[in-house]
């Protein structure tokens, strides 16, 4: 046994996870240090921006070396070795490693890609040590790095539970839809000012709005469930986007705003296409850009209309594999 551990743990092994986008956001912890939620989120994971690390472990490390996109980055290669700390911990893993993650999506700018980090962080991390995770160990495992990669070992579309450490994991919603689509509009690229994880500190400190957030989310959530089912785009736009817009109200009454200026003309430009028939939906994370919800009927027209943005057509991604 231990003898397999060594050897798989010199071998390299790539693993890519990839982003998801929320219709049903999280926000809010119960517990921050395993990131419980409050709520029960869904999600989509996307085929066009993903996240690809590798664990090499080291006997001669007296720390992690975490290099992310080429460049050692010291605020999330902090993150990064806390979490690998956990991942140590939990599976009596007693070596520093090489991280090496290369995140095919812009870092911070509120396209999730603490989802599809963590999510390849702790696969890689796992499986380069020689073991053999399941899905749900490994959804609870990212979940602990951060909240949304529980979603990213899935692919489509997902649903996290809320719950305690055992039972708050992802799985995989049973709904096939193949046009659906996401496209990611491209305001900003820049890291955000303030993390999701201290903006939601300060969301769940204002308890009325929070626990109004926490009731209407789950409404929603039943809600959603539905409209995926009867491939309802209009149905399932209109929650996703009540959601999106419930969550950011909360953001912005608690201090905190994501929205800029483009932000607000992006947003303005797909209700206008909207008033002209086309199915077109949005929602937003925790920084400026716009991720519209539609099917592959309307892409054609919506990247007419919105000519000077530069977008990214997202279909449905996988779950996170070896490379
Ligand atoms: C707005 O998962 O980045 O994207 O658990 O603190 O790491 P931490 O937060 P994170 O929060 C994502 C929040 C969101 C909504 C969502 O993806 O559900």
């Amino acid at each position: 046994m231990f003898g397999f551990i060594h050897l798989r743990s010199c071998n390299k092994l790539k693993i890519r996870a990839y982003v998801n986008f929320a219709l049903i956001k999280y926000w809010g912890k119960k517990d921050e240090g395993l990131k419980l939620p409050y709520q029960t989120s869904l999600s989509f994971t996307v085929d066009k921006l993903y996240t690809e690390t590798e664990v090499i472990y080291d006997k001669n490390l007296y720390q992690d070396i975490v290099i992310i996109n080429g460049k050692k980055d010291e605020k999330m290669g902090n993150r990064v070795a806390k979490h690998m700390d956990v991942i140590r911990r939990e599976y009596n893993i007693n070596s520093y490693a090489h991280i090496i993650s290369e995140n095919f999506v812009p870092t911070g700018a509120g396209l999730a890609s603490s989802a599809s980090a963590f999510a390849a962080l702790a696969y890689a991390a796992t499986k380069t040590y020689g073991l053999e995770l399941s899905k749900t160990e490994l959804s609870r495992l990212a979940r602990i790095g951060s909240g949304s990669a529980s979603r990213s070992i899935y692919g489509d579309f997902v649903i996290w539970n809320h719950g305690d450490d055992k039972t708050s994991v992802s799985k995989p919603l049973d709904a096939k839809w193949d046009d659906f689509r996401v496209i990611v509009c491209m305001i900003d690229e820049n890291e955000k000012e303030c993390s999701s994880s201290d903006a939601m500190k300060k969301s769940v400190m204002n308890e009325e709005l929070y626990s109004n957030w926490v009731l209407e989310s789950q409404k929603d959530l039943s809600e959603m469930l539905q409209a995926i089912e009867n491939k309802d785009i209009e149905h399932v736009g209109v929650i996703a986007e009540k959601n999106a817009e419930h969550m950011h109200a909360l953001i912005e009454a608690t201090g905190t705003k994501y929205k800029t200026e483009k932000t607000l003309e992006v947003i303005s430009k797909v209700k206008a296409l909207r008033e002209k028939g086309i199915k077109a939906f949005y929602t937003m994370d925790a920084g400026p850009n716009v991720k519209i919800i539609t099917i592959e009927s309307e892409v054609a027209e919506i990247k007419k209309n919105l000519l000077n943005i530069q977008m990214i057509v997202c279909k449905a991604g996988f779950d996170a594999h070896e490379v």
